[in-house]
């Protein structure tokens, strides 16, 4: 089989990529091995910036505006009590909580529609988008095995479906759209791959509960038991997480357990307590901070987690990924027009992908490494260190340009250099 643009990978950025390239006329399949189902069902953040919100409604995916909830400041909670930032009032800007997995059943419902899979623009209804028809353009259930030709004119795949059956494709261009866990980025020769990683001591234990909203906007807590964060959901579902042990081994705890170490965490001379209720999910979320450099070989391309990861502190991972794709699908128009058999094109075009989305990617890097950094306590973390933290945090509230500075990389600094 043959097409234009291969994409492996079907979670938001694949889905986004396949999405515009079908509103521009190109070609293309996605493949993906998970189903529909898992990965509307996996948990992952919940903060859209300004611009990541103006990208879903630019591309037709308005419901953000209707279900989402916009927030025009988070709160910063330490020495006990609420510091807030008015994020709109210092940046012009908002940001909307709307899950990451709304919009990826936004996009897949979207490409169902448009007759992307599932026979007939079901609406992607569960079970029709599990089918997998051989002529969908977006195939679940897909696992790839083996990258033909990466660094070559004619990139592809082998790929095997549900029913363990191998396929081949082949393409103008391959993008490694496959998460953190990348197949594709792995087949970019070690001579010329650098990866950038910083390593965390601490991770998180999230949990989803079932209770009304704490707080009206996000807390950010640190204290002397470690980081905790408020978060929401719905009116009757919230998302909390705290600090813990990398190996910590979340099925050890009684929700008890867990609300005891959170209500500790937030306490403070101002009584604040959290609304307590039956813990529904728990999962420990590792921290890790990556880039892959470069983020094309021949007519391969990474975007998203695949190029790069952040650790969660902040939401980055999401709106990042969101904000490649867009700039890769320009980037690739322009390529896929500059010419008539796929053998002549100027692939130093491809280039323009990496350097206009580098800039974005180290902001990214420094804000989620820098809050962070911030607000959680390092194990065995000397009391210098942990009066130094609590000075900067005090610093920065007490400051309008340091509010502005933090407010300006929550909501995601606007366009940034060389986008
Ligand atoms: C959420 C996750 C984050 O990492 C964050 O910084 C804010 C919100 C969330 O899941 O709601």
């Amino acid at each position: 089989e043959r097409t234009l643009v291969g994409i492996v990978g079907g979670g938001p950025a694949g889905l986004l990529l396949s999405h515009l390239l079908h509103r521009s006329g190109v070609d293309h399949v996605v493949l993906e091995a998970r189903s529909r189902e898992e990965i509307e069902h996996t948990h992952r953040a919940g903060i859209l910036e300004a611009g990541a919100v103006q990208v879903l409604v630019d591309a037709g995916l308005g419901r953000v505006l209707r279900d989402g909830a916009r927030h025009d400041g988070i709160v910063l909670r330490f020495d006990g009590a609420d510091h807030r930032i008015d994020l709109t009032g210092l940046t012009g800007r908002s940001v909307w909580l709307y899950p990451q997995t709304d919009v990826f059943i936004d996009l897949a419902n979207q490409r169902a529609a448009d007759g992307a899979y599932g026979a007939g623009g079901s609406g992607g209804a569960g079970v029709a988008g599990d089918v997998g028809g051989a002529g969908d353009q977006i195939r679940w259930g897909a696992t790839v095995t083996h990258v033909l030709d990466g660094g070559g004119d004619r990139p592809g795949v082998l790929w095997t479906d549900r029913q363990g059956r191998a396929h081949e494709l082949r393409c103008d261009v391959l993008v490694g759209a496959d998460g953190s866990h990348s197949t594709l980025r792995h087949t970019l020769p070690e001579s010329q791959r650098r990866t950038f990683v910083h390593e965390y001591p601490y991770a998180w234990f999230g949990v989803i509960v079932e209770t009304p909203r704490s707080a009206p906007e996000l807390v950010y807590t640190t204290s002397e038991h470690g980081f905790a964060l408020i978060s929401q959901r719905t009116e009757t579902h919230q998302r909390l997480y705290f600090q813990c042990d990398p190996d910590e081994d979340p099925t050890r705890w009684t929700d008890d357990q867990i609300w005891a170490e959170l209500q500790r965490r937030v306490a403070g001379p101002d009584g604040f307590r959290l609304v307590e209720g039956p813990v529904e999910e728990r999962s420990v979320l590792r921290f890790r901070s990556s880039v892959v450099e470069p983020v094309r070989h021949g007519r391969m391309l990474l975007a998203g987690d695949a190029a790069h990861t952040v650790p969660p502190t902040g939401a980055k991972g999401l709106n990042l990924a969101l904000a490649d794709v867009v700039v890769l699908h320009d980037v690739l128009q322009t390529w896929l027009a500059g010419g008539g058999r796929a053998g002549r094109r100027d692939d130093t075009v491809l280039d323009e992908y990496g350097r206009r989305v580098a800039e974005r990617v180290w902001r990214a890097q420094h804000f989620s490494a820098w809050m962070s950094g911030m607000l959680h306590s390092h194990p065995g973390e000397t009391e210098f260190a942990a009066r130094r933290r609590l000075a900067e945090l005090r610093m920065l509230v007490a400051s309008e340009s340091g509010r502005r500075f933090l407010a300006e990389g929550y909501t995601g600094w606007g366009p940034v250099l060389g986008e």
